[in-house]
Parts: C-alpha cells; sequence; structure tokens
C-alpha cells in the first residue's frame, strides 16, 4: 500500500488543503468568538469547528498508517520521504487539535479530562518525534517513534472510545 511517487504530489496537495481549511476555518472561527465574547453566547474561544472523529479518520489514522509502514520499509526516493513527513506532521497537529475542544459536546466533555488532554498532547509529541527521525532518515528512531505512537492509539482508545471491542489500535 506504498505510495507510488507518481501520486505522491497529489497526497501533498490534499493533505495542505486539509490542513488550511481547518486551520482557516479555526482562525476566523476563533476570532468571531473573541469578538462577540463579551454577550457570552459564543463558544470558548479554542474551539474548533471539526469533531475528533473527523480529526481521527482524517489526520490520525491516516497519518499513522505509512509511519508504521515505514518502520519496515523505508521510503526509497526523496518524494517519498517528504510525504512521510508530511504524514508525521498530521500526527503532530491532530494531537494538538484533539487537546482543544471539537465540535460536539461530547468532544467538549471530553476536552475537559485531564487525562485526554494528555493522551493528545502525548500524540502531538511523539508526531514531532516521529518527523525529527524522518528528517534524519532514522530507521531506528522512526521505529521507536511508531512504537510508541501505538501505545498512545491504545492507551486512549481503551480509556475513551466507548466501542472499543479490543485492544487494536483501530
Ligand atoms: C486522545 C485520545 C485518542 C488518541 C490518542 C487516538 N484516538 Fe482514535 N479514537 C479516539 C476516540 C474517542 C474515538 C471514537 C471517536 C468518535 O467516534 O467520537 C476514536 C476513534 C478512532 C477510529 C475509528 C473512527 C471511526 O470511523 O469510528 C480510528 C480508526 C482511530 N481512532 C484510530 C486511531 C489511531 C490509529 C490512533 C493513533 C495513531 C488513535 N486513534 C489515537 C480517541 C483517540
Amino acid at each position: 500500500m506504498w505510495i507510488r511517487s507518481s501520486s505522491a504530489k497529489a497526497r501533498e496537495t490534499v493533505v495542505l488543503v486539509v490542513l488550511s481549511v481547518l486551520f482557516g476555518v479555526g482562525c476566523v472561527e476563533s476570532t468571531r468568538a473573541r469578538a462577540s465574547s463579551s454577550n457570552g453566547t459564543q463558544p470558548d474561544s479554542s474551539q474548533v469547528l471539526v469533531s475528533h472523529h473527523e480529526v481521527m479518520v482524517s489526520m490520525v489514522n491516516h497519518g499513522a498508517d505509512p509511519l508504521w509502514a515505514a518502520a519496515s520499509q523505508l521510503p526509497t526516493d526523496d518524494g517519498q520521504w517528504r510525504v512521510l513527513e508530511r504524514h508525521a506532521y498530521q500526527l503532530k497537529i491532530a494531537g494538538a487539535l484533539l487537546s482543544v475542544p471539537g465540535r460536539s459536546s461530547k468532544d467538549v466533555q471530553r476536552a475537559a479530562d485531564p487525562n485526554w488532554k494528555r493522551w493528545s498532547l502525548q500524540l502531538s509529541d511523539a508526531g514531532g518525534q516521529a518527523v525529527e527521525a524522518i528528517r534524519s532518515r532514522d530507521q531506528e528512531a522512526i521505529s521507536r517513534a511508531g512504537d510508541l505512537i501505538v501505545d498512545i492509539c491504545q492507551g486512549c482508545h481503551m480509556q475513551f472510545r466507548s466501542s472499543a471491542g479490543g485492544s487494536a489500535a483501530r
């Protein structure tokens, strides 16, 4: 399932568009929330208008698979390395997004729980470690970051995913 370099550019573009939409929306919303915070009707200015579920599917799961694959099969050209680095960034950014209240009331509740925040920020940190490992093209470190990330997925799922039905990362 490794990405061919011909599609790498397209994948990169999609990721960048997703990121700019997320952050564009987030910025507009927090400006709006700040502007009208005096009437107390707007959500917390740190709330992002995407759900934790959306972050999980589009960024966390999407970013983690290629990273785990790379632990046994490293990219073979610069383009593939760049794509892999972007995937690791997805995890770093997704962890940061999960640490603040998301769109649904469930998301707001979860983000208020210190354990949730801790798992989210651990994911962000581990994503950052993966970015560094990929930059130095260090397979050992990529594999270590991948293992750490599996533990974080499982730890948070065990505690917070009601329909866990098992211990797997997905
Ligand atoms: C901060 C806690 C947390 C972390 C870290 C986390 N998850 Fe999740 N994940 C959840 C929760 C909660 C749900 C259920 C979300 C919902 O549907 O509201 C979920 C759902 C999912 C789903 C199912 C989406 C669906 O369609 O139902 C997948 C796949 C998933 N996670 C993958 C991962 C992977 C892979 C990782 C690690 C790279 C990870 N998660 C890390 C909390 C987390």
